[in-house]
């Protein structure tokens, strides 16, 4: 199977819905590929995987370490790896050499930064330069500082304006995907009739041309779960019941048995 490509994906407008969920381990990839369109290194690996409070601490390094383990991992999906935040709103220069500095380190075929009009010319320099872009709009966790919270956007109509407005900004600079998160359904809707690129939701309805959830979000892995998050599994109940078993094992002896055993003579 050959990996999908930017323009495949693009094809993909107002088609059957697009599947992405994010990755950021090897083993991870390679359970996910196979179901996805597209696998996301997404910069939430702050959260997920190190226990920082928000997106804003994660750097160029981290992502480029997850990135190239995702690539490894996968061969069907299309994978696109977050910029981390400071990474690239200074200058179009500056998001170029972190954006092809990350390609080359990971092999992934795509960058995503978050932002709407301010990011419109850098989204063009990147995609006039060789470097696929998807965007994102909405609710844009690495401006948590600047928004106070992660709460739902566009329920004023101000506001809606604003994220249309942003999302048609970076859309028409020539992102391949747009992402939009945590918006009210009638934004997700106004955006998706109103680029030329597919829109893939996260809290942001049915009205986009995909979804994307954090995986560990959707296997139950995560402890905090936000309203738009549906949990297609227990892995946590998964892993505390195996612990709780091994724990038991160890202490009563019954594990290592008879077939975990190197024997003292090899099988003649
Ligand atoms: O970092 C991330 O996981 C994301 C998705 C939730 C869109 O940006
Ligand atoms: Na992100």
């Amino acid at each position: 199977m050959k990996r999908l490509t930017v323009p495949a994906i693009r094809q993909r407008k107002g088609r059957t819905p697009l599947v992405m969920l994010t990755a950021y381990t090897v083993r991870t990839a390679q359970i996910l590929d196979p179901h996805c369109d597209m696998l996301l290194v997404g910069d939430s690996l702050g959260q997920v995987i190190y226990g920082l409070p928000s997106t804003v601490p994660v750097t160029l390094e981290m992502m480029a370490a997850h990135g190239a383990a995702v690539v490894r991992g996968s061969f069907h999906a299309l994978v696109t790896v977050d910029m981390p935040f400071g990474s690239y709103e200074a200058s179009p220069e500056k998001a170029f050499e972190s954006a092809a500095w990350l390609l080359k380190q990971t092999g992934a075929a795509a960058v995503k930064l978050e932002g709407g009009e301010a990011m419109a010319p850098t989204v063009h320099f990147l995609t006039e330069r060789g470097i696929p872009v998807m965007g994102h709009v909405g609710l844009t966790p690495q401006a948590v500082n600047v928004l106070g919270g992660y709460g739902a956007r566009g329920r004023s109509e101000e506001e809606a304006a604003k994220i249309v407005a942003d999302g048609r900004a970076v859309a028409d600079a020539g992102c391949f995907a747009l992402v939009i998160e945590g918006v009210v359904e009638p934004v997700a809707l106004d955006l998706t009739h109103g680029v030329a690129c597919p829109t893939i939701g996260i809290g942001a309805s049915a009205q986009c041309d995909g979804q994307v959830l954090v995986a560990e979000d959707m296997l139950g892995l995560f402890e905090r779960t936000p309203r738009f998050v549906k949990r297609f599994a227990d892995m946590a109940g998964l892993i505390d019941g195996a612990a709780a078993s091994y724990a038991e094992d160890v202490r009563s002896r019954a594990f290592p048995g008879e077939g975990q055993v190197y024997a003292a003579k090899p099988p003649a």
